[in-house]
């Protein structure tokens, strides 16, 4: 899987930009607020439709502009395919060889990113919301019909709350659990597979990065189901709890369990990481985490996903950072990394790497030969 070209326009502070990346590595560096971050942005939007930043889809377009446009033309398999999506008045429509498409499934068409960015470093010692996300970013490039299975139980929780502000009668609010319950199982049941398939790589390239110092454990708290990936008992959980939570909800005017309010916790020698671990554990964490993630999607699309890599090394200590490049350099998928800093990156990693600036949303690709000097004055490299 590679993607050939890259058309931007009106995405953030980016009025206009086609960027065709390496076939393996490339290196986009500027100063900070440039633009480096939004390309990324734009990638990922395009490879998953989802936002990367929390964010709402309005903040895209570029200020003053009511849309705005991302497009690529990927090879898959041997196939090239051109995907696009428009994002306008706050929604994203996706475009499948210029016709739009409803079956997202058949948009990503074995499409996947993994993204890292220095926020991910947040994760482990963040609130629970963080790691649920986290978590379910995951889930969505495991599982591409997770997308519309998530937002079939956001639309069903947010119609639930609003009854229960609006202290609806039981009937009707019952009415409305059955959506909930079909959709917060397979949720559940799509977490714990994904945990199932990550857990064994995570604890081993969790131990292989500390050489043997940490033993990693994912767990996986849910208030209201057992254990186990049986949809049915699941289900059948969600809907007893959801009844005998009635009374408290509607005190609180808001539903207090699902998937929503479940956890996923790391932990390191069965304790919890949250409260635990050290910023260097925290860090090798999220790096096992992700090597895990990408070998996971390997072993099961049959390829490599893209990966973007956004500013980490400056966020990573030098020994992560020297194991996050290494990695790299026997990385055989195509990888996208932005830097304020090229110098540190020249070395690796190795061979068909492109370059391009950003300066004020405008991408140019340059000349590795006569990057020596290019790096911002008064910046060190490590
Ligand atoms: N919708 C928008 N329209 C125009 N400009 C925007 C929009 N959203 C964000 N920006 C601008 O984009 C710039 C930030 O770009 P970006 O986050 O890509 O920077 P960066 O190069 O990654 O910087 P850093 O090195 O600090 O991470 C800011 O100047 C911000 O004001
Ligand atoms: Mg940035």
């Amino acid at each position: 899987m590679r993607l050939l070209r890259l058309r931007l326009r009106d995405f953030r502070n980016i009025a206009q930009a086609e960027i065709e990346p390496g076939p393996r590595a490339t290196v986009v560096f500027g100063p900070n607020g440039h633009g480096k971050t939004n390309l990324l942005e734009a990638i990922y939007l395009l490879a998953t439709l989802r936002p990367l930043r929390a964010s709402r889809f309005a903040e895209l377009p570029r200020f003053g502009e009511a849309n705005c446009e991302v497009e690529g033309d990927w090879e898959v398999a041997g196939i090239e395919r051109r995907i696009a999506v428009r994002v306008e008045g706050g929604t994203r429509q996706a475009f499948l060889d210029g016709k739009r498409v409803q079956d997202l499934e058949a948009y990503f068409g074995g499409i996947s990113v993994v993204s890292f960015t220095p926020d991910d470093l947040l994760v482990v010692k963040g609130e629970p919301e963080l790691r649920r996300r986290h978590l379910d970013r995951a889930v969505f490039n495991r599982f591409p019909a997770f997308l519309a299975e998530s937002r079939a139980y956001g639309r069903a929780l947010r119609a639930r709350n609003r009854l229960l502000r609006e202290e609806a009668p039981t009937e009707l609010l019952e009415a409305f659990d059955g959506p909930l319950v079909e959709a917060g199982a397979r949720i559940v049941v799509r977490r714990r597979r994904l945990l199932e398939e990550l857990e064994p790589r995570f604890r081993q390239v969790l131990s292989s990065l500390t050489r043997g110092q940490l033993q990693g454990s994912l767990r996986y708290r849910s208030s209201f189901a057992p254990p186990g990936q049986d949809e049915g008992a699941v289900r059948d959980a969600l809907a007893k709890a959801l009844r005998d939570g009635l009374a408290r909800d509607r005190g609180r005017k808001h539903t207090g369990v699902g998937p929503h309010a479940d956890r996923l916790d790391f932990e390191l020698s069965g304790r919890t990481a949250r409260t635990f671990a050290s910023q260097g554990q925290q860090r090798a964490i999220i790096l096992a985490w992700k090597i895990a993630e990408i070998e996971n999607l390997e072993d099961h699309l049959g390829h490599q996903p893209l990966l973007l890599l956004d500013d980490v090394s400056s966020e990573l200590d030098p020994e992560r950072n020297r194991q996050l490049l290494a990695y790299l350099d026997a990385f055989h998928g195509q990888v996208i990394l932005t830097t304020t800093d090229p110098s540190h990156l020249l070395q690796a990693p190795s061979g068909q790497t492109r370059y391009f600036s950003v300066w004020e949303g405008s991408f140019a690709q340059v000349d590795p030969d006569g990057l020596s000097g290019a790096a911002p004055k008064g910046q060190n490299p490590e």
